[in-house]
C-alpha cells in the first residue's frame, strides 16, 4: 500500500508534485494520468510536506501528513516586506524581566511553533528541556560563574577573554548577567551523533525567539551558560539534559521590563558577490 493516494476526482494532473518531491519519488505515467509514489518510495520518503503543500487541489494525501494537520496559507495573515523587516530588527536581547512567572501554556506554544524551523533531512531530532523552578536557575547561575571563577584562576596565560573577571565581580555584587533574574531558561539540544545538530537547534532557537515576541515575552542567548555546561558536572546535573545531546545551547524568557523605541544600526553587510 503507498503511503500517497491520490483523489482522481480532484487531481488536474498537473504534475507539480511530482516536479517538487525532493525525494524524487513521486512519478507520472504520461500527462493523461493521475502521479502515483514509486514502488518502496516510503523508504526514501522523509515526510517533508511538499507534496501535501504544493497540491492546489487538495489532491494528494500521504498518510504521514494528515490533511487536518496541515492548514491552509490563509493571504489575509501574509504580511508585507516592511512589517517583516520591523519585526525581525526590533527583536532585541532581554536582559530585564519582570518578576512575573511564563505560564507553562505559552512556553509549550513556543516550542510547538519553533519545531516548524527546518532541520537537515527533516529530521527533527531536538530535544527542549525547560526549567521554571527560580532556586533550580539561581543554582545554575551560581554554579556557572563557579566554573568561570575556576577557568580564570587557572588561565595563566590569559587567554579568557577580559570580561570574565568583571561578570564575577558584578555577580558577586548582585547583578546576574548568567541568568538575567528571568523565570524560565530553555535548553535545545541534540545527539552528538548529528552532524547538523548545532546548526538545527541554533535555528529553531531563532523560531523560539521571534515567536516570543508576538507574545509580548523576550528572550536572551546565553553564552555563558552554554560554555559552562560543556565543563561543569555539577551544572550538567542540574541541567538535566540527555547524555547523548552533546550539541546544546540556552536561552532565558520572561516578561521584558523595558520597552524599545529605535531600531540600532549594524554593520553593513559583507557581501562577495562570486
Ligand atoms: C542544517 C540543514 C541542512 C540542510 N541541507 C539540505 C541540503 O543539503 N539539501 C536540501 O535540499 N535541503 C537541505 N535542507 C533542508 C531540509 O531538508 C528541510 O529543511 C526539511 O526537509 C524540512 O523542509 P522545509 O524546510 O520545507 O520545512 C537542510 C536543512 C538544514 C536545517
Ligand atoms: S513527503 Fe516529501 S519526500 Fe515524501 S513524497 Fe512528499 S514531497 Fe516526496
Amino acid at each position: 500500500m503507498s503511503a500517497i493516494k491520490i483523489d482522481e476526482t480532484k487531481c488536474k494532473k498537473d504534475g507539480l508534485c511530482v516536479q517538487e518531491c525532493p525525494g524524487g519519488i513521486i512519478k507520472q505515467e504520461d500527462k493523461e494520468s493521475c502521479p502515483e509514489m514509486i514502488p518502496n518510495g516510503e523508504q526514501v520518503c522523509f515526510l517533508c510536506g511538499h507534496c501535501v503543500a504544493i497540491c492546489p487541489h487538495d489532491a494528494l494525501h500521504h498518510e504521514n501528513i494528515p490533511m487536518e494537520a496541515s492548514p491552509p496559507i490563509l493571504k489575509e495573515l501574509s504580511i508585507t516586506r516592511e512589517q517583516a523587516v520591523q519585526f525581525v530588527r526590533s527583536r532585541r536581547s532581554i536582559r530585564r524581566y519582570k518578576k512575573k512567572p511564563v505560564e507553562k501554556e505559552t512556553i509549550q506554544l513556543l516550542i510547538d511553533n519553533a519545531r516548524y524551523a527546518p532541520t537537515g533531512g527533516n529530521s527533527q531530532l531536538l530535544k527542549w528541556t525547560v526549567h521554571t523552578d527560580e532556586t533550580k536557575i539561581r543554582a545554575m547561575a551560581d554554579l556557572t560563574i563557579d566554573w568561570m571563577r575556576k577557568a580564570v584562576a587557572s588561565d595563566s596565560n590569559n587567554t579568557m577573554a577580559s570580561y570574565l573577571p568583571m561578570i564575577i565581580d558584578a555577580y558577586d555584587a548582585g547583578v546576574n548577567s548568567i541568568t538575567h533574574d528571568a523565570p524560565c531558561i530553555v535548553f535545545a539540544s541534540a545527539p552528538g551523533t548529528y552532524d547538523n545538530g548545532m546548526v538545527d537547534l541554533s535555528i529553531a532557537l531563532s523560531y523560539f525567539e521571534l515567536i516570543s515576541v508576538s507574545a509580548g515575552l523576550g528572550t536572551c542567548w546565553l553564552g555563558l551558560i552554554s560554555r559552562a555546561l560543556k565543563y561543569s558536572e555539577p551544572l550538567k546535573e542540574v541541567v538535566g539534559l540527555p547524555e547523548s545531546h552533546t550539541h546544546f545551547y540556552s536561552m532565558v524568557l520572561g516578561y521584558p521590563k523595558i520597552k524599545y523605541h529605535r531600531l540600532p544600526e549594524r554593520k553593513p553587510a559583507n557581501i562577495f558577490w562570486g
